[in-house]
């Protein structure tokens, strides 16, 4: 039955992909396939889902100072609002990044603002951190906590909870300190990890932020307000772009380790659009974002590569940007990376993705101790 599944898992996907979700709005896709897997939680699938999905006991993962079920997660940007974390986790990921939450609610950019490049199992997006804020976000947290506690009471599988934040559009970048520490004092306290975020190209000026002179502040003020509003030490992690020179990757690492930092998360989506093989006729007028998906492999490895020479082993680097296969994972891992997360691929892979990718990274685990 099991393995029906897996077989069967994949081409089914694959044709409600072509023949339903293709001919949807790219947004109004996700919608849907959140609120059907809200639903099916809600009646009661929730547990039938994680006994086909929960990952091995060998691939148990610890670092931040946590246990983590598998060591492949779910990138920020998938569930902004925090409104389907367990459902999420129910599909196998080890951990669930939410957000980008910001301060304040916000509506994000006019749509259409999220495209695929089939031909590249690619996607192009500029939601420009659309989401309800840092109020309501802590009040589903809150709830999305005591779920969890009653679930692994009962010993059920719950992901670890990052939280990424980020920098309302509206407060000037002479502001963001202030507005990024508005909001880590609201979810610090509900957060396993908490993630600033100066990466997204869709926020005019956010990049300018992973300028040292300007992280340095920024990344203090967040790790002491964290540490007060949670009343223990968050484990702090900062999320930098692809396009970042080599020099400037080298700045930020020596950075983190200068403030004792638990780690950074590389990469995020890229404005570079080398490397397609959509035409350039399709993709030029899709206009700005931020690029995803495997076109993005090759840079973020790098971006690993070049973290991994330069920290010590105990700051953790999380990889994230084209990874799609268990394979990948393992390379990322066998390159250093403690943690490795996906995004794009979950969109043209389906909700068993995450369920092939386990099962290949136990089999790869135990065909190594041969
Ligand atoms: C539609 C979309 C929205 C995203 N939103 C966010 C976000 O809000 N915050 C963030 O840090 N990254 C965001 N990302 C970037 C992903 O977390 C990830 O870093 C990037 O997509 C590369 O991974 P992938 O190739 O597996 O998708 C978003 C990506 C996509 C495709």
């Amino acid at each position: 039955m099991v393995d029906r599944i897996e077989t069967m898992s994949a081409p089914l996907y694959s044709l409600l992909f072509k023949t339903v979700f293709t001919r949807m709005e790219p947004e109004q896709a996700h919608h849907l396939v959140v609120t059907g897997l809200r639903t099916a939680h809600r009646i009661g699938f929730g547990g039938i889902l994680e006994k086909l999905t929960r990952p091995a006991p060998e691939l148990k993962t610890q670092a931040l100072g946590l246990e983590f079920p598998s060591p492949f997660g779910l990138a920020a940007g998938f569930d902004k609002g925090a409104t389907a974390v367990l459902p999420l986790g129910s599909l196998g990921f080890g951990h669930i990044e939410i957000g980008t939450v910001t301060a304040q609610a916000q509506p994000g950019n006019e749509k259409p603002r999220l495209f695929r490049l089939p031909s590249d199992r690619a996607l192009i997006n500029r939601m420009g951190f659309n989401n309800d804020g840092a109020a309501a976000v802590r009040r589903r947290l809150e709830k999305t906590r005591q779920r969890a506690e009653r679930l692994r009471s009962r010993g059920r599988h719950t992901p670890v909870i990052g939280v990424n934040l980020g920098k309302t559009k509206v407060v000037p970048l002479e502001g963001a300190v202030e507005d990024y520490l508005s909001s880590t004092k609201i979810l610090a306290p509900l957060a396993d990890y908490l993630v600033v975020n100066v990466s997204s190209p869709n926020t005019p000026g956010l990049r300018q932020l992973q300028e040292i002179d300007s992280l340095r502040p920024l990344l203090r003020a967040v790790r002491e307000e964290s540490a007060a509003a949670a009343g223990r030490q968050v484990p702090l992690l900062v999320k930098i772009a692809p396009d970042l020179a080599d020099a400037d990757i080298d700045a930020v690492a020596d950075l983190v380790v200068e403030l004792g930092l638990e780690g950074i998360i590389a990469t995020n989506t890229t404005i570079s659009r080398h490397g397609l093989r959509t035409p350039e006729t399709e993709v030029e007028p899709i206009g700005a974002g931020g690029l995803s998906g495997p076109v993005l492999a090759q840079r973020s490895a790098a971006v690993l590569k070049q973290l991994r020479d330069r920290l010590p082993e105990d700051v953790v680097v999380i990889s994230v940007g084209g990874v799609v296969s268990a394979e990948d994972v393992a390379q990322r891992l066998q390159a250093g990376a403690d943690l490795v997360q996906g995004y794009t691929g979950f969109i043209y892979q389906g909700p068993f993705w995450v369920r092939r990718i386990n099962r290949g990274l136990a089999k790869l685990k135990k065909k190594s101790k041969k």
